[in-house]
């Protein structure tokens, strides 16, 4: 059994962006630079710009965090980014989700110049990347990716059941396996699917993006499987010391027995989606350049 872990391949991604942001430094007198804004005070949320930024101290990417109450309008909101859009100092702009309620998050993210979109998410960078065109692609699907490849596991020709159906991770996802330099067989499943267990048994490759503790236990997977685990929750654990630990949709313990490489939660996916965060920052700093 193989034990995925993305802070390898994270790695090796981030020594790469290290090397093209200082080329980007040398060619154009400054830093790729990053805004990351995020709206309210959602734990979580607070705890992923900070790891955000720790990445781009590492990679040499300027970040600039714009930090809002909870009570901004969506005009102030718009406002923002507006102004983001049009500094020329900034390369890449990453509104935190989830917006807190009367805020309507589509108009925010379509609001984000697509040259500058990191995320992937504004419908002209969804638009590309469903048709095979060049984009910025969503960070955690393009980091299942980049792990799938580290560890070789073959997609073609293989059958892949993804669980979920979001715009951040399941349905680009699954865009991006059914091409054809990857040649997988996509089946998405998500919460209105009859009998998960008959896809998951299926499946060569199960990819879960839920965020449902146990939702994958080892009956619902077949000998050999491959299970890439992307929910991250928050569990309350008094054992613990910090009184909570964090854990996949996967039974990890029994599936790890069963199946022929699994990630692991935390250290799996999580890794990943920051690296190529920082991978597509200087990929738009550079296309910018080129415009
Ligand atoms: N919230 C959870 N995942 C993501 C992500 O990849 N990008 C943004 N902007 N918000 C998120």
């Amino acid at each position: 059994m193989v034990l995925m872990s993305g802070v390898q391949p994270a790695s090796v991604i981030r020594q790469s962006c290290t090397k093209r942001s200082g080329e980007y430094e040398k060619s154009y007198g400054r830093r790729p630079a990053l805004a990351v804004v995020l709206v309210g005070d959602n734990p979580s949320s607070r705890s992923y710009v900070r790891t955000k930024r720790r990445a781009c101290e590492q990679v040499g990417i300027d970040h600039r965090d714009f930090f809002l109450d909870s009570s901004i309008s969506q005009e102030a909101l718009l406002e923002l980014v507006a102004g983001l859009n049009a500094d020329d100092s900034v390369d890449g702009i990453l509104v935190q989700l989830p917006l807190p309620p009367g805020i309507d998050e589509r108009l925010v993210i379509d609001s984000i110049d697509p040259a500058k979109d990191v995320d992937g998410f504004t419908p002209v960078n969804m638009g590309n990347l469903l048709i095979g065109n060049p984009c910025l692609a969503p960070c955690t699907p393009a980091g299942i990716l980049e792990m799938i490849d580290y560890y070789s596991i073959r997609t073609e020709g293989k059958s892949i059941c993804i669980i979920g159906r979001s715009n951040i991770v399941g349905k680009p996802l699954a865009a991006m396996l059914m091409q054809r330099n990857r040649n997988a067989t996509v089946t998405v499943c998500h919460s209105q699917t009859p009998d998960l267990r008959r896809h998951t048994l299926n499946a060569d490759i199960i990819i879960s993006a839920v965020g449902h503790p146990s939702l994958v236990d080892a009956d619902m997977v077949s000998p050999g499987a491959v299970v890439i685990d992307v929910g991250i929750t928050r569990v309350e654990d008094p054992a613990a010391e910090k009184g909570f630990r964090w854990v996949g949709d996967c039974d990890f313990d029994a599936l790890s027995l069963k199946c022929s490489a699994i990630t692991p939660v935390p250290g799996g996916v999580g890794p990943m989606t920051i690296a190529m965060l920082m991978s597509n920052t200087v990929k738009a700093a550079f296309a910018r350049r080129a415009e």
